[in-house]
This record gives structure tokens, C-alpha cells and sequence, in this order.
């Protein structure tokens, strides 16, 4: 089914819920220099999911926006999430999944973990939330592995968690939790498609030493301004010398973007997850609505169609509404 309205459900604080409405936020991976191991939540935007649980076992997908993804359950990324939810359950049991789709698939503003984190934090709250954060993570991870090929989770963790989270490791999963003072998230999104599975491909498999040290310099330094609060530590930290270099190639206008959102006084930022979205961090309402019009002005010349946001840190993640 496609272009069917999801309507809002009821209260549903009753034990025996037998449907729920999920928000599931966009997320920012990388931060930068974290690649796949830094990630931020944003409150803008959000895809709205509605899961039901259903008297026969297995999944139906069904989309209620205008995009053509799969709804086989093993290619489609919620899909994969609730297999590997359900294989650990191990009950008999069944999902309708219901995806309105408000962050757009291939921007580079984890869209595939929205669906993935959405999926299975909505089944867990239909079961009596038997799992951990941590369970789902690892679950919604598969998603991943569908849509980019390689299991990563600086979408999923923050999408899950809320606010700002390190992977320290994914095997086994070790989530750090970051503290971060209040910042305003500039982002814009040229509507050209970028495949996170293109966007992993085009890398070089080898880092040389010298590059290797500054990048971890830069993550040790953004994570301890974010813990410190100190505003000008995160600027200065905000630097990726491995990945950007060969991934910003394939977004027009990025140079121009970052060198002038800098000069009109942002933090710093760079590329979101894999592209084609950038985003700047600010200090102040007034700096990011400024970097809002760089962006704007320099798509409007570029003749390319963007979305742009001006967001906040949401710490919330995935919640289920009630
Ligand atoms: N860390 C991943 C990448 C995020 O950059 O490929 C993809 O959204």
C-alpha cells in the first residue's frame, strides 16, 4: 500500500497496547572525525511510524509516503530490524508496520536507522519492553547491514539513546552517552541522492600514520569540548582529515558552505553521515539562522533543490507516543 495517511492513535497506556505511534528522529553520524563511531539526534526531522501487533507471526510493511522501498521483511530495513528482534523473543508473534517516511531516504540524515530504530523501540514497548536500548541497537543494526551493507551504528545508537553518543566498539556493543552543552544544528539537504553503500565504497582502505594521529587528536578533542562544554575545543576539533577530503568531492557547494558558515561565525561541521546533507554547529539562534541563509544562497546559485533545517540536540530519541 503507498500514499495512505497515517492517522494518529489513541491513549495507549492500557498493558494490553496493541498499536503504537513512534517518532523516530534524524541523526547526524560522524560529527566530523568520528566516522561510524560519533553520532547526534535532531529534532527536526522525524519519520512518524505506527506498528501493530498482529494475531499472525511475521511482518507486513506497508508505506504510507511516496517513496518505493521494498516491503519484503528481509530487504526492508525495519524489516531486518524486527527479525532480529523476533528470532531472540522467540514466541510466536507478529508486526504490522506502518512507515511515513518525513526524513527522506539517501540525504544522509539517517534515514534507514530512523526505520530501523523506530521498528524495533515500538516493538519492544508492544512486548513490555523485555529488551534493553543496548538489545535494540544490535537488532536495528541489521538495517544498516541491509541498506549501507556493513552493520554501523552512529545512526542507530543516537536515533535510540537521544543526544549525542560514542560507539567505542560495536562488537561487542559499547555505547558511551556524551554530555554536550546547548548548540543549534544548521543543516542543509541538496536534493541530490547520495548511497551510503557508494559513499563507503569510494574510501581508501589505508590511512597513513600522520593522518591517523590528527584524526584522533580531533575525536578526543571534540568529546572532551562536548564534555567540557568548551565551545571553542569543539571548533577547533570539528576537522576530518581522512574522510571528507574524498567524500566532499561528490556534494557541490560544500567547500563554499563551510568556508563561509565558519567566517559568519559557526562552530564548525561538515559532511552529515555519508552526504549529500551538511551541517554546522552554532552557539547562538542568530549565527545558525545566518549559516541557514549561506546555505540557502549558495544552492539558490548552485540551481540545485534543497531542504534546510535550523534544529536543536534532541535527547529524547525514538519515543513512542502515547
Ligand atoms: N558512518 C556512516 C558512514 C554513516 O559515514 O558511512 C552513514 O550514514
Amino acid at each position: 500500500m503507498t500514499n495512505k495517511i497515517v492517522e494518529p492513535v489513541g491513549n495507549n497506556s492500557s498493558s494490553a497496547v496493541r498499536e503504537v505511534q513512534v517518532f523516530a528522529p534524524a541523526t547526524v553520524a560522524n560529527l566530523v572525525c568520528g566516522f561510524d563511531v560519533l553520532g547526534m539526534a535532531l529534532q527536526q526531522p522525524q519519520d512518524v511510524m505506527t506498528v501493530r501487533l498482529q494475531e499472525q507471526p511475521g511482518i507486513v510493511i506497508q508505506h504510507a509516503d511516496g517513496y518505493d522501498l521494498p516491503v519484503e521483511p528481509e530487504k526492508n530495513v525495519a524489516g531486518a530490524s524486527l527479525l532480529a528482534l523476533m528470532e531472540e523473543w522467540k514466541e510466536k508473534v507478529g508486526f504490522e508496520v506502518i512507515i511515513d517516511k518525513r526524513i527522506k531516504p539517501g540525504s544522509g540524515l539517517g534515514s534507514s536507522a530512523a526505520s530501523s530504530a523506530g521498528a524495533v523501540v515500538a516493538a519492544n514497548h508492544l512486548l513490555g519492553n523485555p529488551f534493553s536500548r543496548e538489545d535494540l541497537v544490535r537488532f536495528a543494526m541489521n538495517g544498516e547491514k541491509v541498506a549501507s551493507g556493513v552493520k554501523h551504528a552512529d545512526n542507530i545508537a543516537p536515533c535510540i539513546y537521544g543526544g549525542i553518543t560514542l560507539i567505542r566498539s560495536i562488537f561487542p556493543l559499547d555505547i558511551v552517552q556524551l554530555t554536550a552543552p546547548p548548540m543549534y544544528v544548521t543543516v542543509v539537504h541538496p536534493q541530490i541522492e547520495v548511497r551510503t553503500s557508494d559513499a563507503r565504497q569510494i574510501l581508501r582502505k589505508e590511512v597513513q600514520l600522520k593522518a591517523a594521529i590528527k584524526q584522533w587528536g580531533n575525536i578526543a578533542g571534540l568529546v572532551a569540548g562536548f564534555m567540557k562544554n568548551d565551545y571553542a575545543l569543539i571548533g577547533r576539533s570539528l576537522e576530518d582529515v581522512i574522510i571528507e577530503p574524498v567524500r566532499s568531492i561528490l556534494i557541490p557547494g560544500f567547500d563554499d558552505v563551510k568556508k563561509r558558515s565558519k567566517e559568519a561565525g559557526a562552530l564548525g561541521g561538515g559532511i552529515s553521515g555519508s552526504g549529500p546533507s551538511v551541517f554546522m554547529l552554532s552557539k547562538e539562534e542568530a549565527v545558525a539562522k545566518g549559516v541557514e541563509n549561506i546555505m540557502i544562497d549558495v544552492y539558490t546559485r548552485l540551481g540545485i533543490e534543497f531542504k534546510t533545517y535550523v534544529t536543536n540536540i534532541n535527547y529524547n530519541g525514538a519515543k513512542v507516543i502515547s
